[in-house]
């Protein structure tokens, strides 16, 4: 492997939840073992870094960010010794390994939360937010706001009350207490010491409370993250930290600090205006966000996504954005779940296939290390039926067999149903007949990694944007040395032609980056290009 420090700059990144991936021991869900059998997959489909949802000991009733234990894994997942062989596998294909890390809040299984409540005088009492009434903090807040009512939540052991940013179960950790920084370092030391490469900070905005403010992104919670990356950067190296601060830009802009906070933050705000472009077939809520993206230190990289394991959250648009969203892509109440719409990729694009293509070509060319949601590069379907989150959480379908190929089991016993409607359905989406394609979403995804992987312009290089008249035209220019990416996309459902003001690499030729052909030289006219419904150009840029 690599041994490049800021390797997570060129990054593709897979997402995958250790349940839903592969059931080798036919108990029904995915397990360790399971997932090692499948990192050849990964490793063909070209992803360099794989990022796992919570594994460890817990009551599951968040999937695992409820965790009860820190240092171990969750027996349904396997054992210690299973991950260790997990990891040095990846390791073997190169493949780096991101872990979750989190920290704001425990599960109130833990035993911290079981001895801060047992009294009021436990010495771990202050490892947790209490108060007598459910008033304070007033201005926080509620993020789940389909389930839960107030912030606060009543405690019938020790008679008051506790904070809770997320489901009431989740007791917020106390960042004011040193000994929970220190504990919290412990964990990281742990996994890190073992081999992880980096990990993803869940909920860090919330780490402290102040009065009178909205309980999120405080310096408070700033210092916090700047002390873990000190003890980081001074026993490890090449390890990375990446925010999920589902925040607006200029706020997400702290968490990178002056480099010495997290490598890494999740551009949330883009996401869903990659949706609203191509909805309303005009590039403004990209370039706009794009435009209000701050620069941040060499160091630091934006993660970009279209879906992960939550909802698509629409936090970060203004209410009447939020509306049209809604109007356009959730249609069926049974898609909305707290400020979002639970869905995957495929279904949200009605199946079509260019829009799918055309979602994942910007994806892979605009700033930021992309991270790929697992099944959406085979094109799979959701379950809104299910409850909370679970609809996007489906097992991973391998083949047109019995349970998709995820499990020997018998199907009652699946930890969830598998999709099986006709048009996402296992026996029409799968791996195993995508793989013997070359036209196959799966093996367009493959060359569609493949071409990003093979320049650092699109995880490194500077972004800018054109301007051509016509505005269902997204066209930008990565550039990296002498390196120059010309990036042409219509966010159209119908044909469309682009003049663009190319002088500036006059002479040039563009070669068409899929076959490699090559186009037009750039001369001083205005460069005429026409692209059909929802196609995308990447051209590499050659002088002469
Ligand atoms: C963010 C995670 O992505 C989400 O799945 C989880 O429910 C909350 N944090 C609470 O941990």
């Amino acid at each position: 492997m690599e041994s490049d420090a800021l390797w997570y700059k060129d990054a593709v990144i897979y997402e995958v939840h250790v349940r839903g991936f592969y059931d080798a021991d036919g108990d029904g869900a995915g397990e360790f073992r399971g997932l090692t059998l499948k990192l050849d997959y990964l490793a063909d489909l070209g992803v360099s870094a794989i990022w796992l949802l919570p594994f460890y000991p817990s009551p599951l009733r968040d999937d695992g960010y409820d965790i009860a234990d820190y240092g171990n894994i969750h027996q349904a997942y396997g054992t210690l010794d299973d991950f260790r062989m997990f990891l040095e596998e990846a390791h073997r294909r190169g493949l780096r390994v991101i872990t979750e890390l989190v920290l704001n809040h425990t599960s109130d299984q833990h035993p911290w939360f079981q001895e801060a409540r047992s009294s009021r005088t436990n010495p771990r009492r202050d490892w947790y937010v209490w108060s007598d009434t459910p008033d304070r903090y007033k201005q926080a807040r509620i993020i789940f706001t389909d389930t839960e009512l107030s912030n606060w939540a009543w405690d019938p052991v020790s008679k008051s009350y506790y904070w809770h940013r997320f489901f009431n179960h989740q007791p917020d950790l106390n960042y004011d207490n040193p000994a929970v920084r220190e504990a919290m370092w412990e964990v990281m030391k742990f996994w890190f010491a073992m081999g992880v490469d980096g990990m993803r900070l869940d909920a860090v905005p919330y780490l402290v409370e102040r009065e009178g403010t909205s309980c999120e992104n405080l310096a408070e919670t700033h210092e916090v993250l700047r002390d873990l990356r000190q003890r980081v950067d001074a026993e490890f190296s090449g390890k990375m930290l990446l925010a999920e601060a589902n925040q607006w830009p200029r706020d997400v802009r702290e968490y990178f600090g002056n480099g010495d906070q997290c490598h890494m933050a999740f551009h949330f705000p883009l996401m869903p205006r990659m949706f609203m472009a191509i909805k309303l077939e005009d590039r403004k809520p990209i370039v706009d966000i794009l435009e209000r993206t701050p620069e941040i230190p060499a160091s630091c990289q934006w993660g970009t996504f279209l879906r992960n394991h939550d909802e698509l959250t629409l936090e970060m648009v203004t209410d009447e954005e939020r509306d049209y969203m809604y109007d356009e892509f959730a249609r069926e109440r049974r898609a909305k779940l707290n400020l979002g719409i639970r869905r995957r990729l495929a279904p949200l694009m009605e199946g079509d296939r260019r829009r799918i293509e055309l979602m994942n070509g910007l994806l892979m060319s605009l700033p930021g290390s992309p991270i790929l949601y697992y099944g959406d590069e085979i094109g799979m379907g959701d379950n809104i039926y299910l409850g909370d989150r679970n609809g996007v959480r489906t097992p991973m379908q391998w083949n047109g067999g019995w349970n998709a190929g995820f499990s020997s089991a018998d199907p009652e016993q699946l930890y969830s149903p598998i999709i099986s409607n006709p048009i996402y359905g296992y026996q029409a989406v799968n791996v195993e007949s995508q793989r013997r394609f070359d036209h196959s979403l799966l093996s367009w995804m493959k060359r569609l990694i493949r071409l990003r992987k093979s320049t650092r312009v699109f995880g490194r290089g500077a972004i800018e944007l054109l301007a051509p008249e016509n505005h269902r035209v997204l066209a930008y220019v990565r550039s990296l040395g002498s390196e120059r990416i010309l990036v042409v996309a219509n966010l159209s459902s119908q044909a469309q032609a682009a003049e663009l003001d190319l002088r500036r690499w006059k002479g040039a030729i563009p070669i068409e980056m899929f076959g490699g052909n090559l186009f037009p030289p750039i001369g001083d006219a205005p460069y005429l290009l026409t692209l059909g419904p929802y196609q995308f150009y990447w051209f590499r840029l050659r002088r002469l």
